[in-house]
């Protein structure tokens, strides 16, 4: 069941791009880097590759060669700290056979456990919080003084605005580019406001530069990134929260997400753009307007709910009840008719009976998602709902529940793709097909994977494709023109 789950897919992402990881330098030292969880920490770790590029590093795929093992982790659940802890035994036995190599943990984890991995895990040399990553380079002087170090600072600042980051694993196509750190909504289940801090965002201006940059590159898809990009508010620096306290003229001219979508569609007209994860109680009108008026913003939204029952959504702390949520979807199907939508689902809350489960399969069924990311409840520690609530649904039952609510998806996602056969659709070219290197890959602006026969086509053209076939998972088909 798990397989099926949202940080299953991640996962198998993760490991792509660990092997992937080779960037041709002249540092002389080596570092291997594996990178786990959500998009912001692959997108970290490119920053950190661009840090450690200065200090003399260059990525290897062989942890074995490296000087310096890092792993980028995450916090969400337990099992991906499990993962982690796991995958450390297997670089621990390294290090007995190669004294001179070090051991550094950064992300989520760094940040949620601090110095006590460092007691925990004897042979980690190194922890950094992922807003510390500009002070890796003092860190790891102190590494070769023989020390241990840390850094577990939060910042106040979008942090790392002004640094290039290393394009790593990557298509050449699509790349992320982040906009918002943290997060202030403090859903009762939720780590990352202890991993990630409070929200801040960053300037707009180096945002459409970066893309400009990607643009020039050859780069022909952005996603811009946050916890939580509909809450997007530059005001010249600083945590979104103190915006009250900012002065008039800083207030009059901040910019919102809305405007920075315009600001990037307007700027790169040619460009796609995506952008995660949206907050349904922050998104506003304005921002799905912009999404319908320009062509290059994919119709996309990746739209969690968490769950269909109002009462397990008020103790989650979600800032929206169910009609609030069916009302935004009511909302994005006027303004944007085309529009995909997708999920984040949780099941077996503390407290969830089997009616609000029902409730969840019935919005599920209200909504019929073209995919989703469906996770059991993992308590974490010092979250509000671990403070405040038992974590009383059985293990048995929460799976139970969570194989109801991927097979109720399956069939959703079946019938989405299925709405495409004998449709045309237009195509980015990724990569090509891991079945066969006949076949090419590529999405749809609704974020639809389809596969068809390369023919003379390149990875980064738009093409036009008739669908014939498809599965829950994949639209099949054939190209119908020539790119130009
Ligand atoms: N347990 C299970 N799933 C979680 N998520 C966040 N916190 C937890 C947790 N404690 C899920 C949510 C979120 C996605 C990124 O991960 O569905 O939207
Ligand atoms: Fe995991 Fe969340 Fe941290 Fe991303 S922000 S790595 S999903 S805990």
């Amino acid at each position: 069941m798990e397989q099926l789950s949202g940080e299953a897919k991640v996962m198998m992402e993760e490991n792509r791009q660990g092997e992937a990881m080779i960037k041709p330098g002249v540092g002389s030292k080596k570092l291997y880097l594996e990178s786990y969880g959500c998009q912001m920490n692959f997108s970290d770790s490119e920053i950190v590759v661009s840090i450690l590029d200065k200090e003399g590093y260059e990525t290897t795929s062989d942890p074995k060669q490296a000087d310096l093992i890092l792993l980028n982790t995450c916090s969400i659940r337990d099992k991906a700290e499990q993962t982690v802890r796991n995958r450390l035994k297997h670089f621990k036995r390294m290090k007995r056979e190669n004294k001179n190599m070090k051991i550094g943990i950064l992300g989520c984890m760094a940040e949620r456990v601090k110095a006590k991995l460092l007691e925990e895990e004897q042979l980690v040399d190194l922890v950094v919080g992922p807003d510390a990553y500009r002070d890796l380079p003092q860190l790891m002087k102190e590494l070769d003084g023989g020390k241990k170090a840390i850094n577990v600072l939060l910042s106040k600042d979008e942090t790392y605005h002004d640094i290039e980051p290393v394009r790593l694993g990557g298509n050449g196509v699509t790349a992320f580019v982040s906009i918002t750190r943290g997060c202030d909504n403090m859903c009762s289940f939720c780590v990352v406001p202890f991993t990630r801090g409070r929200e801040r965002s960053r300037n707009p201006q180096t945002i459409v530069v970066e893309c400009q940059k990607l643009w020039a590159d050859g780069y022909k898809e952005v996603t811009l990134l946050g916890q939580n990009v509909d809450s997007y508010l530059w005001y010249g620096g600083g945590l979104k929260k103190d915006f009250k306290v900012a002065s008039d003229m800083a207030q009059a001219s901040a910019v919102q997400f809305s405007h920075l979508l315009h600001m990037v569609a307007n700027a790169l007209p040619e460009i796609r753009i995506r952008f995660a994860t949206s907050n349904p109680q922050d998104m506003s009108d304005e921002v799905l307007q912009a999404i319908a008026e320009h062509e290059n913003i994919c119709k996309y939204i990746h739209l969690p709910v968490q769950s269909g029952s109002s009462r397990i959504l008020k103790a989650m702390n979600r800032g929206h009840d169910r009609a609030d949520y069916m009302d935004l979807i009511d909302r994005v199907k006027r303004i944007i008719p085309d529009c995909a939508i997708s999920q984040d689902i949780m099941a077996g809350f503390p407290t969830e009976t089997e009616e609000d489960h029902e409730e969840t399969l019935s919005l599920m069924s209200q909504v019929r998602y073209n995919f989703g990311y469906m996770f059991a409840y993992s308590e974490r520690p010092n979250t509000m709902a671990a403070r405040k609530l038992e974590d009383d649904v059985p293990l048995a039952v929460k799976k139970r529940r969570l194989q109801e609510i991927i097979d109720l998806q399956q069939v959703h996602s079946a019938e989405r793709n299925a709405a495409n056969v004998g449709q045309v659709v237009e195509v980015l070219i990724e990569g090509y097909s891991k079945r066969s290197d006949k076949d090419v890959f590529g999405r749809t602006s609704q974020n639809a994977v389809a596969v068809f026969p390369k023919k003379h086509h390149q990875p980064g053209d738009l093409v036009k494709v008739l669908i014939r076939s498809s599965t829950a998972a994949t639209l099949l088909g054939d190209s119908i023109d020539t790119p130009s």
